[in-house]
């Protein structure tokens, strides 16, 4: 049986990633904080599509959990054939009021940990000369984000160290893709004091185009024609806007 390991897979667009392996017959091991709503989710994907769900409970906004998840899975003998880093949080508000810690986690788990499980994932890809790796980032990777400044900054970092590990990883036969979504329907703005923006996505349609995408190992995948055409606004223009949709 192959596995998939979805980071952030106990809700939102990580979730709805999971019902569509378990569906396509993969093993679902998923990693979250929150050890309740794990179970949740693996009750439901369990009984709805009779494959096998190992859940990980780990903070990683921490330094070093990473890692350990990395050995917990290696301790339980489970070959890693998808790694998808998709959890991420976001802080809104002026850059002088957000508390350093909420931002410093924000840089750990939005940078650190998706850079300690690739590196230490894709060793192990590179010896079996196969595997994929899904970096969740944002339509934030491609501007400034004024009021969201740290969110935007490390969804470009985690776009930039994609694509070039993607071009690393090619000739190991390992593939290494970008997801960029714009506003989802999830409980990411909820999480950050913020409220969903109408014209949002459903996490379905999101993760329905990501898994599309993976499997033709497209380098970088904007779900909804919508994002893709606002993607090719003037950076100035955006940065303008974001200022002014984002200022509290
Ligand atoms: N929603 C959007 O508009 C949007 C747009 C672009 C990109 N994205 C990206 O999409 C990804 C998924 O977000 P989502 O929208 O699906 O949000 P979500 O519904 O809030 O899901 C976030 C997931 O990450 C997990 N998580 C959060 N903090 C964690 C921590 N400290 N340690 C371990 N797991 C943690 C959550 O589980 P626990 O609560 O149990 O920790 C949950 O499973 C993120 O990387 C986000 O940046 C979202």
């Amino acid at each position: 049986m192959k596995y998939v390991l979805i980071t952030g897979g106990s809700s939102g667009i990580g979730l709805e990633l999971a019902k569509i392996f378990a569906a396509e017959g993969f093993g679902i091991l998923l990693a979250a904080s929150d050890e309740k709503k794990l179970l949740t989710a693996k009750c439901s994907i369990e009984k709805a599509y009779q494959v096998p769900v190992t859940t990980y409970s780990f903070d990683l906004a921490k330094q070093g959990e990473a890692k350990k998840l990395y050995e917990a899975v290696k301790t339980d003998k489970i070959v890693v054939d998808v790694l998808i880093n998709n959890a991420g949080i976001g802080t809104i508000g002026a850059t002088e009021q957000i508390p350093l810690d909420k931002d410093e986690a924000l840089m750990v788990l939005n940078m650190i940990t998706p850079v300690v499980l690739t590196k230490l994932f894709l060793k192990d890809m590179y010896e079996r000369k196969d595997g994929k790796i899904l970096n969740v980032c944002s339509t934030g990777a491609y501007q400034p984000g004024p009021y969201t400044s740290t969110y935007y900054a490390s969804k470009s970092f985690l776009l930039s160290y994609t694509k070039a590990v993607r071009q690393e990883a090619k000739q190991h036969h390992v593939s290494v893709c970008a997801l960029c979504p714009g506003t989802t329907d999830t409980g990411f703005f909820e999480r950050a004091d913020s409220k969903t923006p109408k014209g949002a996505m459903s996490a379905k349609r999101v993760a329905a185009y990501a898994y599309r995408r993976l499997m033709q190992n497209k380098t970088e995948s904007i779900p909804g024609l919508k994002f893709r055409i606002m993607k090719l606004c003037p950076e100035k223009i955006k940065t303008m806007v974001i200022a002014m949709v984002k200022k509290p």
